[in-house]
């Protein structure tokens, strides 16, 4: 099966692709977009093979059908950034933690709750089993490479303390009790687990890397839940040891952080993780971002997923409040969070179009 682009998604040469200068803190006007979750249901060419794959594991570790959605989007709509189709929850899966996708329910998994659940972790296993994702990387590189050398491929994972919440609370929750009361009740278990999965973590990225991903992503969905102290501690030095062990090997990958709900430890968090770019969730007053967040510090976002769905003239009034305060800033088009499956297809475009025209 071949996975490939159509020629005219423009074919070009040499290192200028607008998103890595753009993440690597070079400001870049109209700026390059992508979106979280950019593959996905509300397309239905992605749906097809979804159908096909059976079962979102499966699609996550079959790289032919894994590479052709997540080169959608590209095709479609000419983003110039190509989101690796996988989950943050492979990693735990990776490790032989017991993973299921449930229709309508979102992720299950076998909690982990004491020291034998992190002991049994099993570290080693994650760059065998984890292949095919790395294969995925590679074939959609080659794919993007061929046709259309402008777009950059982004690789990611999840930040260790938004995978160990699901890891112990064992599926998605409002405010993850389990996990945070870890945290407090067993500080040195909870620590074990966070250090396990900053090892996973680091080498699961370092293997994308090793396969052709351009840049770097952390997503850390859930570090708004923590109080500042528990913030430092969980997000910020984790999170921190990973940038350096991969900028130690490739000093030169540019690596973005979604601190989600980071409020006004995100200048703290830009300064002390020695990530390039931040990405600014839905509640991020960007104006507020610019003036935390070090000049040479790249930022991402934020558009209201919900905004997306509602297209028209709410959907251009937005999109040009966020673009009027990052002129001039190193700075990425996103949502500030991923895209919901009723999104129109067509205000997606509607979007590439006033972005495009740089506001
Ligand atoms: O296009 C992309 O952005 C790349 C792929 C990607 C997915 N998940 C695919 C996916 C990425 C980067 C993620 C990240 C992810 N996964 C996060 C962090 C970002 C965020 O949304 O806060 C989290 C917390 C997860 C965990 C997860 N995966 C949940 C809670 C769910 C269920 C919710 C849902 O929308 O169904 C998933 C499933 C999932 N991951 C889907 C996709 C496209 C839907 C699966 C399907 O097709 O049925």
């Amino acid at each position: 099966r071949e996975v490939g682009l159509t020629a005219e998604a423009g074919a070009a040469t040499g290192e200028n692709k607008p998103l890595l200068r753009a993440v690597s803190g070079e400001a870049v006007w109209p700026p390059p977009m992508w979106l979280m979750r950019q593959a996905g249901r509300y397309l239905p060419e992605y749906r097809e093979v979804r159908a096909k794959a059976g079962g979102f594991i499966k699609l996550c570790t079959t790289p032919e059908m894994a590479a052709e959605v997540t080169l959608q989007p590209i095709r479609r709509y000419g983003m110039d950034g190509a989101i690796l189709f996988s989950d943050i929850l492979m990693v735990p899966w990776a490790m032989g933690q017991g993973l299921r996708f449930a229709e309508g329910e979102g992720p299950v998994l076998d909690p982990i709750r004491d020291a034998a659940g992190v002991a049994a972790l099993e570290l080693e296993k994650v760059r065998e089993r984890a292949a095919p994702i790395f294969e995925t990387v590679r074939l959609t590189r080659a794919a993007l490479n061929q046709h259309a050398n402008k777009v950059s491929l982004i690789g990611f994972a999840g930040s260790p303390f938004t995978v160990a919440c699901y890891m112990v609370e064992g599926h998605g929750s409002k405010d993850f009790h389990t996990a945070r009361g870890m945290a407090f009740n067993d500080p040195a278990l909870f620590g074990r687990l966070i250090r396990t999965l900053v090892d996973a973590t680091t080498d699961y990225l370092l293997a994308q890397a090793e396969a052709g991903a351009e840049a770097l992503m952390l997503f850390d969905s859930w570090a708004g839940m923590l109080p500042p102290s528990q913030f430092r501690r969980w997000v910020i030095e984790p999170t921190a040891t990973i940038v350096r062990s991969l900028k130690r090997l490739h000093p030169s990958i540019p690596i973005i952080g979604f601190p989600r709900l980071a409020g006004p430890l995100i200048g703290e968090y830009a300064q002390r993780t020695g990530v390039n770019t931040v990405a600014m969730d839905t509640a991020m007053d960007p104006r507020f971002a610019a003036s935390a967040v070090p000049a040479n510090v790249g930022l991402q976002g934020n558009l209201d997923p919900l905004a997306l769905i509602a297209g028209g003239a709410a959907l251009e009034a937005e999109a040009r409040q966020i673009l009027a305060a990052m002129r001039g800033r190193p700075f990425v088009f996103n949502l500030g969070h991923g895209i919901e499956k009723i999104t129109p297809p067509e205000n997606v475009a509607q979007l590439v179009r006033i972005v495009r025209s740089g506001g």
